[in-house]
């Protein structure tokens, strides 16, 4: 299958790789599977005071797309509010790296790792 360039420079320069310390309370941990293949996408996101998110980080055992998904995903969540970052859909994420129908799900796993991020840093800090 051909991948689109943007899939491509993402997967070859990957932003934002690596991770943070899970245990520190202004860090929010989304770790999702994707039962259609098996890949697996972490996503941190560093939260400061105000409830903006300062910095994002990912990391993805996965093919191509869900690389580049999670990828794109710690550049479009920075300076963004939690709730500005839980209205990230995959198709604007499947759209920009011009994922094809069967690469959908790679970009779902993006969005849901953004969800599941945001729930963790909910139960981390109760209103
Ligand atoms: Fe899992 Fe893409 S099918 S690597
Ligand atoms: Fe399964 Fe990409 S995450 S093929």
């Amino acid at each position: 299958m051909a991948y689109s360039e943007k899939v491509i420079d993402h997967y070859e320069n990957p932003r934002n790789v690596g991770s943070f310390d899970k245990a520190d309370p202004q860090v929010a941990t989304g770790m999702v599977g994707a039962p259609a293949c098996g890949d697996v996408m972490k996503l941190q996101l560093k939260i400061d005071s105000d409830g903006v998110i300062e910095d994002a980080k990912f990391k993805t055992y996965g093919c191509g797309s869900a690389i580049a998904s999670s990828s794109l995903v710690t550049e479009w969540v920075k300076g963004k509010t939690l709730d500005e970052a839980a209205s990230i859909k995959n198709t604007a994420i499947a759209e920009e790296l011009a994922l094809p129908p069967v690469k959908i799900h790679c970009s779902i796993l993006a969005e849901d790792a953004i969800k599941a991020a945001i729930d963790d840093y909910k139960s981390k800090n109760p209103a």
